[in-house]
């Protein structure tokens, strides 16, 4: 039975205490309205998919596009809020793309990112957990976000493209400025200063790539960019920016929430100490539990298409809600308990489709040696905070903490 608008009612669903615990809200949606629009604001209307089989088949359809103006009437796209041309370039990333380009730009970086070149980290990515927890235990203290979880993976991605790691904590409030932005906030005149100061110093940095070439994926890539056809100066930009951002932002909230969720059920957090080659199918559900990314980046129908019953019309916006999919009763058994020894397992936490993430083997490696190396390590971690203190990220897509307090 589809209940009516009014009936279920509209949270405040980029509000911090919205994305504390957004999953009665998805349960009530996948049991009674399972394709629902919500108004985020006067302007802007977006369908949550919130069904498994739903988010699979909407992932997987061609109707549904990135490029807004490829879907949108010349109406609707007369009403799309303002963008400032300073931000055009952003828009040419393989996640903003449909086919034949998405499949040209991601093609240029695939091989990078492969399970077996992945695994040549391993090495790099034990050495780092252990020196932030060295540095850590020195202290007698740790904030487990800003100390752990947010250095591993912004330290990685940054020597995997060659920018300098002594920047990485400028990337990071860029990085912020860029999603808050993008995410459609009202605070986007903000944050346009910070994006310009990300560009300029992207820019900067492949002029002196050009002249000084190094063993990194940046200069892999602008050398496609000078062989010719294949890479424009604006989707050098957007790469680089994407693999930043996506190759961080989303593996602080696994190895964050992640953690957060272990301390949590001390049962299942002393299984996986006492046997840590559960490890593997830990990570898998940690992923489906807590999903880093909760809403999947926009997608426009380009026609009007039904949906589970539901009629979406032309140049509207959905998306496919991973974090209810990930907890679909009719998908998996009892999906609100965390089991750590869960398999199968055939959770949404990537994404499906073309735009599958592509950091999966890296975002997987990570999460794995994190999470082992830090109970290993540290067998009394407690968290040192009420759970009710803890505060949550504002926004639609990802879901994770501010900050996690622990002690050791
Ligand atoms: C736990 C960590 C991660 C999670 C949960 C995650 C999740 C996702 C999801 C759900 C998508 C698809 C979004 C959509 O279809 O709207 C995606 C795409 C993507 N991810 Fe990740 N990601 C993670 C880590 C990483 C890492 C480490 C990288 C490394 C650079 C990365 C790079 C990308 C890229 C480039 C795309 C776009 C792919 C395309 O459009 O073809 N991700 N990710």
């Amino acid at each position: 039975m589809q209940l009516a608008q009014e009936q279920i009612g509209q949270p405040a669903m980029r509000s911090p205490q919205f994305r504390a615990n957004p999953f009665p809200f998805y349960a009530q949606l996948r049991a009674a309205a399972p394709v629902y629009q919500v108004h985020l604001s006067r302007r802007e209307s977006i369908w949550l998919v919130t069904r498994y089989s739903d988010v699979l088949a909407l992932l997987k359809d061609e109707r549904f596009v990135k490029d807004r103006l490829q879907a949108m009437t010349p109406e609707q796209q007369a009403k799309q809020p303002w963008m400032p041309s300073m931000l055009k370039p952003l828009t040419r990333s393989m996640l903003t793309l449909d086919e034949p380009d998405h499949s040209r730009l991601r093609g240029l970086v695939h091989k990078a990112f492969t399970p077996r070149l992945i695994e040549e980290l391993r090495n790099r990515v034990q050495s780092l957990c252990d020196e932030l927890l060295d540095a850590a235990q020195r202290r007698g203290s740790m904030e487990l976000i800003g100390d752990y979880a947010l250095p591993l993976p912004i330290t990685i991605i940054a020597e995997m493209l060659g920018v300098p790691t002594r920047d990485r904590a400028k990337f990071h409030q860029w990085s912020r400025a860029l999603i808050l932005v993008f995410s459609g906030s009202s605070q986007m005149l903000q944050g346009l200063p910070q994006i310009w100061l990300f560009m300029r110093y992207l820019r900067q940095f492949f002029k002196q790539r050009r002249v000084q070439p190094g063993d990194d994926l940046t200069t892999a890539l602008i050398r496609a960019e000078e062989a010719g056809d294949r890479l424009s100066e604006d989707e050098l930009l957007a790469m680089v920016m994407l693999l930043l951002i996506a190759g961080y932002e989303t593996t602080v909230n696994l190895i964050g929430s992640g953690t957060l969720a272990l301390l949590q059920h001390p049962a299942q957090h002393l299984l996986l100490r006492e046997d840590p080659a559960l490890i593997k199918t830990a990570i898998e559900e940690l992923l489906r539990y807590t999903s880093p990314v909760d809403c999947a980046t926009e997608r426009f129908a380009r026609e009007d298409v039904v949906l589970n019953g539901v009629r979406i019309a032309r140049g509207e916006q959905v998306r496919a809600v991973l974090g209810s999919a990930n907890r679909d009763e009719e998908q998996f058994i009892n999906p609100d308990k965390l089991d750590l020894t869960r398999d199968p397992n055939r959770h949404l936490a990537f994404g499906q489709g073309i735009h599958y993430c592509l950091g999966a083997p890296l975002a997987r490696l990570e999460g794995q040696i994190a999470i082992n190396t830090l109970l290993r390590r540290m067998p009394n971690l407690r968290l040192a905070v009420a759970p009710e203190q803890l505060c949550w990220r504002r926004g639609l897509s990802l879901r994770g903490l501010e900050q996690l307090p622990v002690t050791f």
